[in-house]
């Protein structure tokens, strides 16, 4: 499909080095960092610069090519041992998000099945990662217009409510959640858009809004805790959020407060979808109980902007992520397909076919 206007790319590979658009700096700044080395790349992952799941495998893959290329040995066995050293920095970043592990092993795979030269694995390490974010884009386009199938049909146009971004800023561009929301938009078929704040790093009130407002999407910001009142008063239809890790039962990690979201809209009878590539499902994993869970620096919770709001003598706890069961979503949503979560094993036969 041909890109909407005012496309975002957040991960732009540019004259020989990486562009992140800062995330951290949006919406008041549009400014982009430029990335030459690995180990800045990890600093990046890890400070939020690039952030969400599918935008992080893709930088990712760029930080095992700029690795790659640090690397000085002609030796192929030396190379391929420094590599695993690179792959190890950039695995100890951020660990919810499975996109970036299924990244370093398919920068991994494809480095140890290059035959030629070290400089041959470069230039095919380059590729892959260029592999990786154009697929990553044609992923969020198969995923929101897939999910116009399940959209309801009514006369009204829908309103979707939606938690943290998963939208182009979160992926290679167009986004998962917000690309179902973008497809919807375009179709005719969508009259607004609630956004979640998302305490504590706001990505709903900075990044989404921002993301909506770019297109001419209808936008309505609520507080976390306004869903289930927005719900009773019949302002919501649908939800759909992104993910960043699905267990093979379906079991989906989100950002923090998707879990409660999901549990309000089944309370009020609101369909819950969650919208991801298949590179976000983890296999590996029977159920949701053994997501590794980010716990991210308290500073983020007892801090609005440079204030602190707490007193001295209390303790903190912030997961940056839950983990929502299965039972409690209506379908998951992806580039090959809408499928029930406890159906998923169902999209890799479909992939492979
Ligand atoms: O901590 P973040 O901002 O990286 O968390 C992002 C999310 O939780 C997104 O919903 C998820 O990664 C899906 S992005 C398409």
């Amino acid at each position: 499909m041909n890109s909407p206007i005012n496309q975002v790319y957040p991960v732009i590979w540019h004259n020989d080095s990486v562009l992140l658009i800062d995330q951290t700096r949006l919406p008041n700044e549009y400014a982009f960092v430029e990335i030459h080395r690995s180990s800045d790349m990890a600093r990046a992952i890890k400070t939020m610069i690039v952030r969400g799941a599918p935008a992080i495998g893709v930088a990712t893959a760029y930080g095992m090519y700029l690795g790659a290329r640090e690397i000085e040995t002609n030796n192929r066995d030396q190379f391929l041992n420094h590599l695993e050293k690179v792959a190890e920095l950039l695995r100890t970043t951020r660990p919810t998000a499975v996109n970036l592990f299924w990244a370093i092993s398919r920068m991994l795979k494809t480095a140890y099945e290059t035959l030629g030269t070290v400089e041959d694995i470069k230039q095919t390490l380059l590729n892959t990662a260029q592999d990786i974010n154009a697929e990553d884009l044609q992923t969020c386009y198969a995923i929101g217009d897939n999910a116009l199938t399940l959209l309801p049909e009514t006369p009204e146009k829908l309103t979707i409510l939606t938690h943290c971004n998963a939208g182009a800023l979160a992926t290679a561009g167009y986004g998962t959640a917000l690309g179902v929301v973008r497809s919807a938009f375009r179709e005719g078929r969508l009259a607004r858009v609630f956004a979640d704040e998302t305490r504590p790093r706001l990505q709903g009130a900075k990044l989404t809004t921002w993301e909506c407002v770019q297109e001419g999407i209808p936008v309505t910001l609520i507080t976390d805790s306004m869903a289930a009142h927005c719900m009773k008063q019949g302002l919501i239809d649908i939800v759909v959020v992104g993910a960043d890790r699905i267990a093979a039962n379906g079991d989906a990690a989100n950002k923090i407060g998707t879990y409660s979201l999901a549990l309000v809209s089944k309370a009020h009878n609101v369909p819950f979808y969650v919208a991801a590539p298949l590179s976000t499902v983890d296999f590996s994993l029977s159920d949701g109980n053994k997501i590794p869970i980010e716990e991210r620096d308290p500073e983020e919770i007892y801090k609005v902007g440079d204030t602190v709001i707490t007193p001295t003598g209390v303790e903190f706890y912030n997961p940056a992520f839950d983990v929502t069961p299965a039972e409690l979503i209506t379908a998951i949503i992806t580039e090959n397909g809408v499928f029930a979560p406890g159906e998923l094993a169902k999209s890799q036969l479909q992939q492979v076919a």
